[in-house]
């Protein structure tokens, strides 16, 4: 008979684990705010920003949150419209979250997905399985959505090369449509002005028509009722790249850059024919469209599509713990599985257990208040609000679905004429940003198409804080107006 222990110790004499200490409190040096904004004026490299010379300093420094609030260091009050960047689904300040966080660090802080596995990976990666539209069945876990649409691509390529059709390497995507900031994902992005800078992409990235329905240039058939030509344009670009040379089409259910594009009815059920058709993977990219931003755990489960992959992040831990990952399809791990390949891909961080751990609280969360059934319940309302804005000249459009919504700022509205760039930069980062932040909402003022004002506000919002939105959105652009017309 085996030994219990090595050695033949006793029960008594095994290795125990060390008593766990009582947690508490980070200590943190107190600071005024002017130091904080010297300090990060001479030390932090921002975002997408550009550098603060250090004797400006003035970025805003957010300092905690409460629900759909955060308040600065200095102790303003703003109004979180955007859920940090569409992240925060459960609201600031949930100490079910913390403690989730809190709890998995001190029992196991960090074990790697290779090779390993660690329970909270395990049960998160069931219940996602259980969520997902369909036989999504595996989850690949990152830590982000850029790695889960790089991941995602790679898994295609290796995926077509297990099953004997090796040219197929190449991705469509949509014009204007953000993916990601790292090389492949970059290449997927459809936005020229942040990918000159590190030319030569990396090959394979063909662009099609968005839904963007405001402006009929992109729509052939308009007058006329839609003809879905912005999905048929996915079969044009197939055949013209070669449909063996193609390996998946990434789509966001409503497409965030360029101002929440939704899909004309029909077009998703016409672009999995045209999938099907081809051979081609239908990749469905969420890192903002899940975990209710549109009112269904999935995008794709409120639109009513089949993906072979979704890619998600953000609201999958409403933002308490960086965590990303990619649901897979039987039919993609098969291969895999048959062949028993592995997929030559892997990052430290993905799948870390505290993220997982918290992202199952957020879950938890998002089902015990039933947060997807309250955005369906209030999305008509926060529209409403919105929608009584375009009284206001320079309100064009207003667009999008659930808690995700885009106001398309224009010079006239009945021709629907758009400002030039310099207008657009001064509008929006000149008075708009500025404003908005003075008001105290945040939000997004964005020109990476046509000017827009984004909004996607915590789950938990509701009549109240659209009311708010709307009033200080009124106030900002009446204000914005007359600037513009000066
Ligand atoms: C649709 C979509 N995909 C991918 C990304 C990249 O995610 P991350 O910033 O977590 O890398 C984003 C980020 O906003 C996104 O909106």
């Amino acid at each position: 008979m085996m030994a219990p222990f090595p050695g033949g110790m006793r029960v008594a004499d095994a290795p125990q684990p060390r008593p766990r200490r009582p947690l508490e409190n980070p200590v943190t040096t107190p600071r005024t705010t002017d130091e904080l904004q010297a300090m990060a004026a001479a030390h932090v490299w921002g975002h997408f920003s550009k550098l603060v010379p250090e004797d400006t300093g003035g970025i805003v420094v957010m300092d905690h949150g409460d629900d759909c609030y955060v308040w600065d260091h200095a102790g303003k009050r703003y109004l979180d419209g955007l859920a940090g960047l569409f992240t925060v689904q459960v609201g600031h300040g949930r100490p079910e979250l913390a403690a989730a966080a809190a709890e998995q660090a001190n029992k196991l802080a960090y074990f790697p997905l290779w090779t390993y596995a660690h329970p909270s990976a395990i049960e998160l990666s069931a219940r996602l399985a259980a969520l997902a539209p369909g036989d999504l069945n595996r989850v690949f876990l990152t830590t982000g959505g850029g790695e889960a649409v790089e991941s995602a691509w790679k898994l295609a390529r290796q995926y077509f090369r297990l099953i004997g059709q090796p040219s197929r390497y190449k991705v469509i995507s949509r014009y204007l449509a953000y993916h990601g900031s790292s090389m492949g994902a970059l290449a997927i992005t459809g936005l020229p002005g942040i990918k000159t800078p590190f030319e030569p992409m990396v090959p394979g990235g063909v662009k099609v028509p968005n839904t963007n329905h405001y402006r009929p240039e992109v729509c052939p058939a308009w007058p006329e009722p839609c003809s879905l030509a912005c999905a048929d344009a996915i079969e044009e670009a197939i055949l013209a790249e070669g449909p063996e040379t193609v390996a998946a089409v990434f789509l966001e259910p409503v497409q965030n850059s360029g101002g929440c594009f939704t899909p004309p009815d029909g077009y998703f059920a016409r672009v999995r024919e045209i999938c099907d058709r081809y051979g081609v993977l239908l990749v469905s990219d969420e890192v903002i469209c899940a975990f209710g931003r549109l009112g269904d755990w999935f995008g794709s489960s409120r639109l009513g599509y089949q993906p072979d992959m979704i890619t998600m992040a953000k609201g999958l831990t409403s933002g308490y713990s960086p965590l990303g990952g990619v649901m897979i399809s039987d039919r993609i791990a098969a291969p895999f599985l048959e062949q028993e390949e592995t997929f030559l891909h892997g990052i430290t961080f993905g799948g870390h257990p505290v993220s997982c751990a918290v992202a199952l609280a957020n879950l938890d969360v998002i089902e015990r208040e039933d947060l997807t059934g309250r955005v369906r319940e209030h999305e008509g309302e926060f529209r409403a609000a919105l929608d009584d804005l375009r009284d206001l000249p320079i309100v064009g459009d207003v667009r999008g679905m659930g808690y995700f919504y885009g106001v398309e700022l224009v010079k006239d509205q009945a021709t629907r004429e758009t400002f030039t760039g310099d207008e657009a930069e001064h509008l929006l980062r000149g008075v708009l940003s500025p404003r908005l932040v003075e008001l105290g909402l945040i939000c997004r003022a964005d020109d990476r198409g046509d000017p827009v004002i984004q909004l996607s506000p915590p789950l938990t919002a509701g009549p109240e804080h659209f009311e708010e939105i709307a009033g200080v959105l009124r106030t900002a652009l009446v204000e914005a107006t007359e600037v513009v017309a000066r």
